[in-house]
């Protein structure tokens, strides 16, 4: 009888484990489903790598159009048509228009999250297919319209896919974010904690943290995406001032809702419905487009300062 208790126990044990296994190896299945994935946008097979110093920070959108690619694989919505752009080096260039008129679509094209249907769009003169996407990734930053703060340290969320992760460059790219002064009233400062999604953070904190985060990967083309949408006035022009000291040289793109986001910008585009409508400084603009009267005056109030108002 002992002989066959202490044989059977294992046995019994197994049988116990066995649940937890197969739970085990379907959850593990789950997981290697989402590595396992292929991402859409890929590097061309015959790829020559490009020398990231040798490109300049120069756009260029000819002839773009694109549409969001459809789960059933039907012909696409046109989301932007017909659009032509050319931004210098270094320069600061605002996208304003109505919600749903394309600035994110636009911009979002430029570190490939999507590639265009039509046309092409080039960096330095290079198709951005021709680019390897490493390369690329190491050249754009994109400050996501919706910032998200993983669990962990600030320092974790500050220093994520940057190459230079040290203190002082981190500290830096915070202060031009505004972003040191409430950091540094927390008590652990930069170790401190951040919960999922950063729930413990005001909108505008999240947001100013997301910019210090794409502000340490030192882009050449730095593109901010209504990241100064929950700051008040005069912390975006704070903001706008610093980033603009730290990343001299580089090619800056701010997508925004308000005037008052791209009103020093060197050039404003003016979307609507997916199209580019007028491009021009903030006086230009205010001379000569009627969309931008119409939303200076919905914005700032009262009349077009100096100019007619054309019909
Ligand atoms: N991931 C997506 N899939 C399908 N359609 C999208 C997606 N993102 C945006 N759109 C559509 O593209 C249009 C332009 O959106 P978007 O570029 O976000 O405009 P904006 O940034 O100017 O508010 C909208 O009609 C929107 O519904
Ligand atoms: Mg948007």
């Amino acid at each position: 009888m002992q002989y066959i208790l202490l044989a059977l126990t294992p046995l019994f044990i197994l049988g116990s484990v066995m649940p937890f296994l197969s739970s085990g190896i379907s959850s593990l299945r789950r997981v290697y489903r989402l590595t396992d994935e292929e991402a859409d946008i890929r590097d061309a097979p015959d790829l020559k790598p490009v020398a990231e110093n040798k490109i300049e920070g120069s756009i260029s959108f000819e002839q773009v159009s694109f549409g969001y690619p459809t789960e059933d694989g039907s012909q696409p919505v046109e989301i932007l048509k017909n659009i032509n752009l050319t931004i210098k080096p270094g320069e600061v260039v605002g996208f304003l228009g109505a919600t749903g008129s394309g600035k994110s679509t636009l911009v979002n094209l430029i570190p490939r999250f999507y590639d265009v249907k039509s046309g092409k769009i080039t960096i330095g003169g290079v198709d951005i297919r021709e680019i390897p996407l490493k390369t690329l990734h190491q050249m754009v930053g994109v400050c996501l319209q919706e910032s998200y703060l993983f669990s962990g340290t600030i320092q974790d969320n500050l220093v994520m896919g940057a190459q230079d992760t040290s203190y002082d460059t981190m500290v830096q790219a915070a202060q031009a974010a505004d972003a040191h002064e409430f950091v540094s009233a927390i008590p652990e400062k930069y170790e401190g904690h951040v919960a999922r999604k950063g729930a413990d953070f005001s909108g505008g904190q999240r947001q100013r943290l997301s910019i210090a985060r794409t502000l340490m990967l030192k882009p050449k083309i730095l593109i901010l995406d209504d990241s100064t949408s929950a700051c008040d006035v005069a912390t975006e022009a704070r903001i706008q001032d610093a980033v603009r000291d730290l990343m001299k040289d580089v090619t800056q793109l701010i997508v925004a809702q308000r005037i008052s986001s791209v009103i020093t910008a060197d050039k404003i585009v003016l979307m609507e419905k997916g199209e580019i409508i007028d491009i021009g400084t903030h006086e230009d603009l205010l001379e000569s487009s009627k969309l931008y009267q119409e939303i200076y005056v919905s914005q700032l109030g009262g009349e077009v300062p100096e100019y007619e108002v054309v019909e």
